[in-house]
């Protein structure tokens, strides 16, 4: 499973980078907002500093107005993916943007029917939300595997980018249903390497450690 960082700050996607944990960053206009940047210059950064797509988000919501900052978010970089919402006109834009060559992510998906509309249309990705279908008792993580389910029988090629990931555990159960990408903030992603069990282990470890009286350095 790929690992989007789902944030405009580049403090955040640095970090995660040097790892090698940063396959593709999205953002989104609230993204944007709590960066405090302006989201041509960030986007020209993020893009810059990560060689996998990096999800630009229209703010028009009709087709043709979408169409035209779609294409203008895509001159910022080839690895740019216009992030269109999961409306008629969204889909509209997403099918001409999509003919034109260009990546297209359709966000804000919260149903399966959505999402094999989103595939239709021909989108590189949808982004279906899990925590916020969670947040109105709805399994976010259920729709996440009906839609691979759907676009397993009929062989769609577009990704399956599962968001709004709240939890470590969201991460790895989109893994085991098998997300080809889990977008995730930056705490989400260094929140997978905690466990009790190895904090525990490790206090044992160091406090035997201290009695032996030994170094290795
Ligand atoms: C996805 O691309 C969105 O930017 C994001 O995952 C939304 O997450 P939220 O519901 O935590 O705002």
């Amino acid at each position: 499973m790929k690992f989007f960082v789902d944030t405009a700050v580049i403090s955040e996607i640095a970090e995660l980078n040097e790892l090698g944990m940063v396959d593709g960053v999205t953002t989104n206009p609230s993204l944007i907002l709590k960066s405090g940047r302006n989201i041509l210059e960030v986007t020209k950064e993020i893009c810059d500093l990560v060689d996998g797509p990096v999800s630009a988000e229209v703010v028009a919501t009709k087709a043709e107005d979408m169409i035209a900052e779609g294409r203008k978010l895509a001159e910022i970089a080839d690895n740019i993916a216009v992030k269109v919402p999961l409306t008629w006109d969204g889909l509209k834009a997403c099918k001409v943007l999509s003919g034109e060559g260009r990546m297209v992510n359709v966000t804000l998906c919260f149903s399966a029917n959505q999402a094999l509309l989103a595939a239709k249309a021909g989108a590189t990705f949808v982004s279906p939300f899990i925590g916020r279908l969670d947040d109105i008792n709805i399994d976010g993580l259920q729709l996440i595997a009906d839609i691979r389910t759907i676009y397993v029988n009929y062989g769609y090629e577009t990704q399956i980018l599962a968001a709004s990931i709240r939890t470590a555990n969201h991460m790895s159960e989109c893994a085991k249903i098998g997300a080809d990408v889990a977008t995730a903030p930056a705490a989400v992603i260094k929140a997978m390497a905690n466990h009790v069990l190895t904090d525990k282990g490790l206090a044992q470890f160091t406090a035997d450690w201290a009695k032996t009286g030994q170094k290795i350095l």
